[in-house]
């Protein structure tokens, strides 16, 4: 995949899903600016890919605000000329049941992940007609917001609203040649390591490089972000001018396209519904199959011998 003389931005990118981000998109050969709230990692990051050979600056900022997001896209153009690819991947969890939810946990990462995608998107498109050599938005989303899970009313919420703003936006700038589209990942990181059916596997790839087993590359689609990073700098290149609106999953040995929500079944009344007639023709219309919810826990056993304990395998 050639991206030479193609710049981007990526947020988060000072560890986890994100570095993998930057450095793929530096090793086909963009120029990166790396952003993290944690100025020493993306300190790191750049000094990792230039050692690789690739471009990079830093950027330390707390995305969610314009102020953050006009700064990503100025840092771009000042160190690298231009702006074609705007990948956002900062992400934070406050993971609570509803009741337990306080303001600051739902404003924090409906802020981090919902709010900094709607401004570094816009900066960037901001840029991009500038430049009227069309551009690349890939977003975060989360298999939680294509399906809800326990504990992330927040979450679910803020990537559910990041899939429909790529479905408005693929729309919107088509005829500016930008796609928009969604990567849906899951892989090894901070958010995820501790899943006790998972772990023992992540602690002996990060301590002995020993691979993790096919029942989890394939079963459960479980892989490290190396594993995912190649979807974000196909993305990103030339091949995928065609592809926009999508919510594309990967994670281990698995690639996959998500459906989009739509209608799945219809009853009609003679001149509307009362909740009467509702209640009458639930279950043997529109109600007969109802929509499930949620992640299927994992199947895989691990070593504890407890399929699914967590019953979260991606966040
Ligand atoms: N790991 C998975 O399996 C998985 C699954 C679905 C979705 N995701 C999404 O992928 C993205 C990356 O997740 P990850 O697993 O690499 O997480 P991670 O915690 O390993 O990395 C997140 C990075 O974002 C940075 N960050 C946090 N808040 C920030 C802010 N306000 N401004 C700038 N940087 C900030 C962190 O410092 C960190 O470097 C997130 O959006 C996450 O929701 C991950």
């Amino acid at each position: 995949m050639d991206l030479s003389g193609k710049v981007a931005v990526v947020t988060g990118s000072g560890r986890g899903l994100g570095l993998a981000y930057a450095k793929a998109l530096a090793a086909a050969g963009a120029a990166v600016v790396v952003n993290d709230v944690d100025p020493d990692a993306a300190a790191a990051a750049v000094e990792e890919i230039e050692s690789a050979g690739g471009r990079a600056e830093a950027e330390a900022a707390d995305v969610g605000t314009t102020r953050a997001a006009t700064a990503l896209v100025t840092r771009a153009v000042d160190a690298f000329g231009r702006l074609d690819v705007m990948v956002t991947n900062a992400g934070v969890l406050r993971d609570r049941m509803l009741w337990k939810m306080t303001d600051d946990d739902f404003d924090t990462v409906v802020r981090v992940h919902l709010r900094a995608t709607f401004t570094c998107v816009r900066a960037a498109v901001r840029r991009m007609r500038e430049q009227n050599e069309g551009g690349r938005i890939v977003v975060a989303g989360s298999p939680a917001g294509q399906r809800g899970n326990v504990g992330q009313t927040n979450y679910a919420a803020a990537k559910a609203g990041i899939a429909a703003m790529v479905r408005t936006w693929a729309m919107e700038l088509a005829r500016d040649r930008i796609t928009a589209n969604a990567v849906i990942p899951v892989a090894a990181t901070a958010m995820t390591r501790t899943i006790p059916a998972f772990a023992p596997y992540v602690g002996a790839l990060e301590r002995h490089g020993t691979p993790l087993p096919d029942a989890l590359r394939k079963g459960e689609g479980f892989g490290t972000p190396e594993d995912v990073a190649p979807l974000v700098a196909f993305l990103a290149s030339d091949a995928a001018a065609g592809i926009t609106g999508q919510c594309v999953g990967i994670g281990g040995d698995r690639l996959a396209l998500w459906s989009h929500p739509k209608e799945t079944a219809v009853a009609y009344a003679d001149g509307g519904w009362s909740a009467d007639a509702i209640a009458a023709a639930w279950p043997v219309s529109v109600g007969r199959a109802p929509e499930d919810c949620g992640i299927p826990a994992p199947s895989f056993a691990g070593e504890s011998g407890e399929p699914g304990k967590s019953g979260e395998p991606a966040r």
